[in-house]
């Protein structure tokens, strides 16, 4: 159910709404952009973890904001920075593909929850398709991470060069074989599973590959948290456009809530 203008715009005010000015766009592949963004105060006071996301303003003419997770940030002066990564899939990030340098865009942020990490913690990161920028954040704030990165191919790949500066193992799957390992992030999963002992699993990417990365966790006694990701209005919890099923019967906002979840927590039949 989608919230009516006024409601929608009652608590967006109440959120922190901020003009962010685009400092560098860059093409990461030939279907992706990256948007580093000059956002005020917002990483200082609302940042929680990585895995939190922002929702743009993607045109005048489009009410809905569109839900982007932030790759990283930092705190900085005058102003924190932001980047963000996505594809374009429709008429949204189309609009915010075709933005430059210089322009401002009107951004709501930072929401929901984040990964929940400790410094000293051992991590597998497995990232899937666009799911594979948020896995970054993640991996500055965990002792040591390994990563698992999934594409469809080699020209879809993303941020690999980066995640091999910082983790101490990153391999690399792709359906058709044209980069890394043929197949999907659950072989190459299995195997660092089998060899290392990890304090967490952390991922984001489609569903089924949400659903098969927390059996294979639970499989190895391993905690699993996943980000879901779900069609979204309001962003901020007064709607029910983004509500998931628990395995509990309970329903859960993912924006609000989430994106974040204990992977046990969630119902992969809903
Ligand atoms: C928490 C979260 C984080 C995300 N992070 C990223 C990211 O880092 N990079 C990236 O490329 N994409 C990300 N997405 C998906 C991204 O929000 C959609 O691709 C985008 O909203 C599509 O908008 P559009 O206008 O281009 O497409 P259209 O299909 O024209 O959108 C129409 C409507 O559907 C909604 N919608 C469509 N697809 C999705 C989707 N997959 N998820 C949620 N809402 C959708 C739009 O918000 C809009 O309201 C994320 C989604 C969520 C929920
Ligand atoms: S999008 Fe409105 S409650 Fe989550």
């Amino acid at each position: 159910m989608i919230p009516d203008e006024n409601l929608t715009k009652a608590v967006i005010s109440l959120q922190v709404e901020t003009s962010c000015k685009i400092v560098e766009k860059t093409c990461p592949n030939p279907h992706a952009v990256r948007l580093t963004l000059e956002v005020g105060d917002m990483v200082r006071t609302s940042y929680r973890g990585p895995g939190q996301f922002v929702h743009i303003k993607c045109g005048e003419g489009r009410l809905l904001r569109r839900p982007i997770s932030v790759c990283v940030c930092s705190e900085d002066e005058p102003s924190d920075l932001l980047s963000v990564v996505f594809e374009i899939r429709g008429a949204g990030t189309a609009w915010l593909a075709a933005r430059r340098e210089g322009e401002s865009l009107d951004v709501l942020g930072l929401l929901g929850n984040g990964f929940t990490m400790s410094p000293e913690g051992r991590y597998l990161l497995v990232g899937g398709g666009i799911g594979v920028p948020p896995m970054y954040g993640c991996a500055f704030c965990g002792g040591q991470c390994d990563a698992i990165l999934g594409f469809r191919d080699a020209s879809h790949a993303l941020l690999t060069e980066d995640f091999e500066e910082i983790c101490t193992t990153v391999a690399i799957a792709t359906e058709d074989g044209s980069l890394g390992k043929k197949g999907f992030v659950t072989g190459p999963a299995e195997a660092l599973l089998t060899k290392n002992r990890y304090d967490g699993v952390l991922c984001c990417g489609p569903r089924p590959m949400l659903k098969a990365v927390s059996a294979l966790a639970a499989r190895y006694g391993v905690p699993c948290q996943v980000s879901l990701e779900e069609r979204m209005a309001c962003g901020v919890g007064a709607c029910l456009g983004c509500a998931v099923s628990m395995a509990d019967g309970s329903m859960k906002h993912v924006c609000k809530d989430g994106p974040i979840f204990n992977a046990s927590e969630v119902d992969w039949n809903g």
